[in-house]
């Protein structure tokens, strides 16, 4: 049956493709001196370390922490280097493998639609047209095109019909593969959207006065990929010529500073810029959405995780914004929001001055094209469980999340006209 026998040689592949994490740890280490600095680096160019904050050696600079998966062959290594170098450290994950399987609340994960699971693209696919069909007076979809691997790119469009066009706001979720938590929000958000319109005044006069548009996975490729092989994959799934190695940062591809700084030029990067800006199609698709309708378009919000963040431009200079004040007095009341829930604390700031610089984001990219209320979230936590957050915890964030979209929203709302 050849049937049968392609179904098993599908699983062969996919158990060989699937990348393990036995005896590796996340460390938190906290370069203060350049030596320190300079010692990661090298680190970095001599083994095999997965960054996850900062997102590589790159950005690397003395006084922020530095977390980083290391495998256990070189455990032994990093440990006499720590101690050489006297360099404050702890270990944020003893056993990355554990927290893998730990995150789900019930093994194996349930294949039908949850806001409080990790549901994978083709639950997520489905779940995607059940609304459309079920609430069809508040949401249509389109496609924005196909990402490179062929699947369709749908974006929700949410809000009260009229005749008239509306003012919008683009919310996007899942740039890169591994931050879990970002689609579980956007999944979450248009539940909360539908769901409340009608009896929540704030929702329900956003709705009809604008339009949402939400694109509940940016980088689909990536996503899969981290749900069949490798849990721990961030970039898209593009082939680069000259290189083995696979996918360009989807948030170093848009064109603003491209490049300059905080990115990549070496396709084996994290950080890796791509060819040129725009050479990822799913950035391309999600880039000619917006230019074609800047018009419309008021605000533009982008989640990702961890680190408990709420950013604004600009990323790839340390120049402020011509908006800085608003922008940092929106940021800041949208986290004391989100506090009021249950205490969660976020730093705001424009993101290079925050965090570091880097070139090619979202933000900064809908920013100069105009879309002046410009935000990136780094949702839960600040590293206890970094991306392999556990199901548990998704409620509680999209909850506190919530308020400070809403917050972000009133304020947008406010000032439309
Ligand atoms: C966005 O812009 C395109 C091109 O102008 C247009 O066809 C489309 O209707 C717009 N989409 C929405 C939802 O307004
Ligand atoms: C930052 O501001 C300075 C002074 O206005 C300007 O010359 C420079 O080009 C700006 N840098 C970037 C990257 O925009
Ligand atoms: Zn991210």
């Amino acid at each position: 049956n050849m049937k049968v026998l392609l179904f098993f040689g599908l699983v062969a592949i996919a158990l060989a493709d699937n990348t393990r994490f036995e005896g590796e740890k996340v460390f938190r280490v906290k370069p203060v001196l350049d030596e320190h600095v300079t010692l990661i680096k090298d680190l970095a160019q001599s083994i095999e370390v997965d960054f996850w904050t900062p997102e590589s050696a790159e950005q690397v600079t003395a006084g922020i922490n530095v977390d980083i998966r290391v495998p256990a062959m070189y455990l032994d290594l990093v440990y006499t280097m720590l101690q050489q170098s006297e360099m404050e450290h702890e270990v944020l994950i003893e056993d990355v493998q554990g927290a893998v399987d730990g995150q789900a609340d019930t093994r194996p994960s349930p294949r039908a639609h949850s806001y409080t699971k990790y549901n994978t693209w083709s639950v997520i696919e489905s779940w995607i047209n059940s609304i459309a069909s079920s609430s069809a007076n508040l949401v249509s979809t389109q496609s924005i095109g196909r990402t490179y691997e062929g699947r369709t790119m749908t974006l929700l469009k949410l809000g009260k019909k009229t005749s008239s066009q509306k003012p919008a706001i683009f919310l996007d979720c899942g740039i890169h593969a591994r931050e879990w938590i970002s689609p579980a929000f956007c999944q979450w958000f248009v539940n909360e959207a539908l769901t409340t319109y009608g009896s929540d005044a704030q929702m329900t006069s956003l709705l009809d006065q604008m339009d949402v548009f939400v694109l509940p996975l940016f980088n689909v490729d990536g996503y899969h990929y981290t749900h069949t092989s490798n849990r721990m994959w961030r970039k898209t799934r593009s082939r680069n010529s000259g290189s083995s190695c696979v996918g360009t940062d989807p948030n170093r591809n848009f064109d603003a500073g491209w490049c300059t700084v905080g990115a990549s030029r070496n396709p084996c990067s994290e950080t890796y810029c791509g060819a040129s800006p725009e050479s990822e199609i799913e950035v391309k698709n999600v880039a000619n959405f917006i230019r074609q309708n800047k018009s419309v378009i008021k605000a533009y919000l982008t989640i990702h995780s961890y680190s408990q963040l709420l950013l604004f431009p600009y990323s790839y200079t340390y120049n402020l914004s011509a908006h800085h004040n608003e922008l940092m007095s929106i940021a800041e009341g949208a986290s004391s929001a989100l506090r009021s829930l249950y205490g969660t604390r976020y730093t705001s700031g424009p993101g290079a001055a925050t965090i570091y610089l880097a070139a090619g984001g979202s933000d900064d990219w809908s920013y100069d094209l105009g879309v002046k209320y410009s935000f990136t979230f780094e949702l839960r936590d600040t590293g206890r469980y970094g991306f392999l957050l556990p199901e548990s915890q998704i409620k509680p964030t999209c909850e506190e999340t919530m308020l400070a979209v809403k917050y972000i929203a009133a304020h947008v709302q406010k000032n439309l006209y």
